[in-house]
């Protein structure tokens, strides 16, 4: 057996006390560095302790002495974004629809506010990207409009609603004209329904669309226009285009003239606040319609 202070003759390092078959053990101290970093990150562990939240206890844990948690960071950054936020949203509510255009970085919140609140409210009837869903949800983003596609007329428009069974909305009332009781024959509405249909160039009988277009001129043109241009002070659509609410083939024109289908759409004055349809406004009139 080796004695303790016996060390190796070719590299000079004590060995260790034990030996197997004469193989012995070079007891070759930890590097400098080693222990260094080593006793840094004790010291590193004992700090943190006390300052972070560690020690776990029966109803709780030890919270540390700086008080820091990863919720109230977040909270803080919330805190610091709505701060942002609010900073916007005052100036949106203070500045005119025409003047929050003429900002471009107004606009840019406004219309990311306007796009976030309408897949909250306005999707489930317009559908994603406003294109419109079929049965009389018109599409927002083409430039066929009801009630006019002015920045003053969309936001009347989500002010009031359409139909929406209040004092102040939109409303206009298309008569029925068929039925036991209606001003027209079954067989003058086909006459008139070929005339409505002359106006996209798809009637097949000539001599029907002269007789309906005096009907048409006594009936209709009083809402829907002289040509079938329509009328966006009384939301009457455009019937000389092939933008349709309820269908644009003969079957659908006779049903309209007979019983119409009348859309109704919800106010929002009362539901959102003024920022939001402002927002929501500058949004619709972004999609590609707007005039
Ligand atoms: C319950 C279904 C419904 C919801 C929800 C709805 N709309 Fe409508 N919206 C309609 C219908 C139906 C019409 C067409 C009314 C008509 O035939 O005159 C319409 C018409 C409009 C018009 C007029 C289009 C034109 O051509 O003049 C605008 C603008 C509009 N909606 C925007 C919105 C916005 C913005 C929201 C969300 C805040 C919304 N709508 C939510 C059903 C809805
Ligand atoms: C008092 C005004 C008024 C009169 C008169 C009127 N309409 Fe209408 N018409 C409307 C309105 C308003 C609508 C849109 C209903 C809606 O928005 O849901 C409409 C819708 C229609 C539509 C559906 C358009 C679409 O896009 O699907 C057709 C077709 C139509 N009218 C044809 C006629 C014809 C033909 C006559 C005459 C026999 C006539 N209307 C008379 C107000 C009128």
């Amino acid at each position: 057996m080796p004695t303790k202070a016996e060390k190796d003759a070719l590299t000079g390092t004590e060995l260790r006390d034990h030996e197997w078959d004469g193989i012995q053990e070079l007891d070759t101290p930890l590097p400098k560095w080693w222990l260094y970093v080593f006793w840094a990150a004790v010291l590193w562990s004992a700090i943190y302790f006390v300052l972070y939240p560690s020690v776990p206890g029966i109803s709780g844990y030890f919270k540390g002495v700086l008080g820091w948690s990863s919720r109230t960071q977040i909270e803080e950054t919330l805190a610091e974004a709505r701060k942002g936020q609010a900073k916007y949203l005052d100036r949106i509510r203070t500045t005119s629809l025409e003047d929050i255009r003429r900002d471009r970085a107004l606009l840019t919140f406004a219309i990311a506010g306007g796009k976030a609140s309408f897949a909250q409210n306005c999707l489930p009837c317009h559908g994603p990207g406003a294109v419109g869903r079929k049965g009389g949800y018109p599409s927002l983003a083409d430039d066929a409009w009801l009630w006019g596609g002015t920045l003053a007329a969309i936001h009347k428009t989500l002010e009031v609603g359409i139909r929406a069974g209040t004092e102040d909305t939109r409303t206009n009332t298309m008569p029925t004209f068929g039925g036991p009781d209606g001003p027209l024959k079954p067989a003058q509405i086909d006459d008139v329904a070929e005339f409505v249909l002359s106006l996209t160039k798809r009637s097949t009988d000539a001599e029907a669309v002269t007789r309906g277009a005096k009907i048409y001129a006594d009936q209709c043109a009083a809402c829907h226009g002289k040509a079938g241009e329509g009328n966006q002070e009384l939301g009457a659509p455009t019937l000389n285009d092939q933008i349709w609410l309820y269908g644009g083939n003969k079957t659908a024109i006779v049903a309209q003239i007979t019983k119409p289908t009348m859309g109704v759409m919800p106010n929002w004055g009362g539901r959102l606040d003024a920022e939001t349809l402002k927002m929501l406004t500058l949004y619709v009139h972004s999609l590609g319609g707007g005039k």
